[in-house]
């Protein structure tokens, strides 16, 4: 059998980020509930200059510098911070990243479970055509409004996958175990540029899924908690992942907890924030450049969670040399160099709207990334290359 999977892993986030200690203070909250309760201490926040295009520019850049463009026969684009009820976002970056026209491109979308979903599409696709690339990227924006409980529990990233037989990172098992429901936990109607969501119920949600996942999942591929050494949980913020390991953990009869399983995926989310579609694969691009050990020949065990709801338990085994294929300096020099807004500029950033008329307008200029949101002209939106 051909082993198909995560070839290359590169994330990316704003340039910015607030320190929730200043959330806490402005809004009279303690320090504590954000970073022990929620297990939260920072969260990117974009400029105006820069969107899920841009953010998934420079991650999908980054993971492409060491192939040939013209392998990539596919792009898959999940987000739920979509700008265009039309085109896909995977177009804008065919054209920014010089991508092959021989390519399909699509735009998916299913809450925060699209890019894991994608991923599993795209198996099959690979086993089929061994000698092709899929450039798969996840790219979103979380925004729940100034002063609502949702609002620490804000970020931004993208993470750009480049899916190939013979991966170099992680083989996907093909066993997988998948769950799906009606529920009213989060949602966007189009008219609104902040998340509907009913906080607690949606953390319920999240955990019963996982529950009836990995039910099914154990029954497809008969592998015990004890055949995982490690578990990547999607982070809407790093608690919840603590919280769905303990359930899962209950759920297997495992009395002891071992936090080693988890702690490593939550180093770069406790400072990005939400990423949505993007939080899961952060979190495994965290394990990967935290792990101290070769984990290499391991499984690790991937849940992700799509309100509305849409959720998936599978598994992944870490590759022989995956170590020699890592970003890791780049993913920790990019956080290490963010700027810290104050709650001023935060709030500006915030409330920063582009026109809604297409009149021409120039965006200020802030990222310091390699592509940015220059503006809007006749209803279309331009990006400007700065290399
Ligand atoms: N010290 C330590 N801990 C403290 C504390 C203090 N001083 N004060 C409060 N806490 C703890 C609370 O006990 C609580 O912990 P437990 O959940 O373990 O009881 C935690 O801090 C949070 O406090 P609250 O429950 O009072 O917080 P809240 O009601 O204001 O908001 C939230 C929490 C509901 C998660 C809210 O942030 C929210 O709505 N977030 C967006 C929705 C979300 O992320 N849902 C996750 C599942 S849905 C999903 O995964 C998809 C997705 O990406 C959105």
């Amino acid at each position: 059998m051909t082993y198909v999977g995560i070839d290359k892993l590169c994330f990316y986030t704003s340039n910015f980020y607030l320190d929730l200690k200043e959330l806490a203070k402005a809004r009279n909250q303690e320090v504590d509930k954000f970073y022990v309760g929620l297990g939260q201490e920072q969260m990117s926040i974009h400029p105006p200059d820069e969107d899920v295009i841009t953010l998934a520019a420079n991650a999908a850049w980054l993971a492409i510098q060491d192939i040939d463009p013209n392998d990539i026969s596919m792009i898959l684009f999940a987000t739920e911070s979509g700008l265009d009820f039309s085109k896909s976002c995977g177009v804008y970056i065919q054209h920014l990243l010089g991508l092959p026209k021989t390519c399909r491109i699509l735009e998916v979308k299913q809450a925060c479970y699209s890019g894991a979903g994608a991923l599993m599409l795209a198996m099959p696709y690979l086993q089929q055509n061994p000698t092709k690339k899929v450039l798969l990227i996840t790219s979103d924006i979380a925004r729940y409004g100034l002063n609502t409980p949702g609002e620490p529990t804000q970020g931004c990233g993208s993470a750009a996958m480049l899916l190939s037989a013979n991966p170099k990172l992680i083989a996907i098992e093909p066993e997988s175990g998948y769950y799906s429901d009606h529920t009213w936990d989060f949602w966007r109607p189009n008219y609104s540029k902040d998340a509907i969501v009913d906080g607690k119920y949606s953390t319920r949600v999240y955990l019963t899924t996982l529950q009836e996942c990995w039910k099914e999942y154990q029954k497809n591929s008969h592998r015990e908690y004890s055949d995982h050494t490690r578990f990547c949980y999607h982070l809407p913020f790093t608690k919840m992942a603590e919280k769905a390991h303990e359930r899962l953990r209950r759920t297997c009869g495992v009395d002891q907890i071992t936090d080693s399983l988890i702690s490593d995926s939550l180093e770069y989310s406790r400072r990005v924030g939400n990423s949505y579609t993007a939080s899961l694969f952060i979190g495994l691009a965290s394990i990967l450049d935290h792990a101290q050990n070769d984990i290499s020949g391991q499984r690790i065990g991937f849940f992700s969670y799509g309100s509305g709801c849409v959720a998936e338990f599978f598994s992944g085994i870490v590759q022989k040399d995956y170590k020699n294929h890592l970003t890791t300096l780049y993913h920790k020099n990019l956080l290490d160099q963010r700027k810290e807004l104050s709650i001023t500029e935060y709030e500006e950033f915030f409330n920063h709207a582009l026109p809604e008329t297409g009149v021409e307008y120039a965006t200020p200029r802030y990222t310091t990334g390699k592509f940015r949101l220059a503006g809007v002209k006749d209803h279309t939106r331009q990006y400007e290359k700065m290399f």
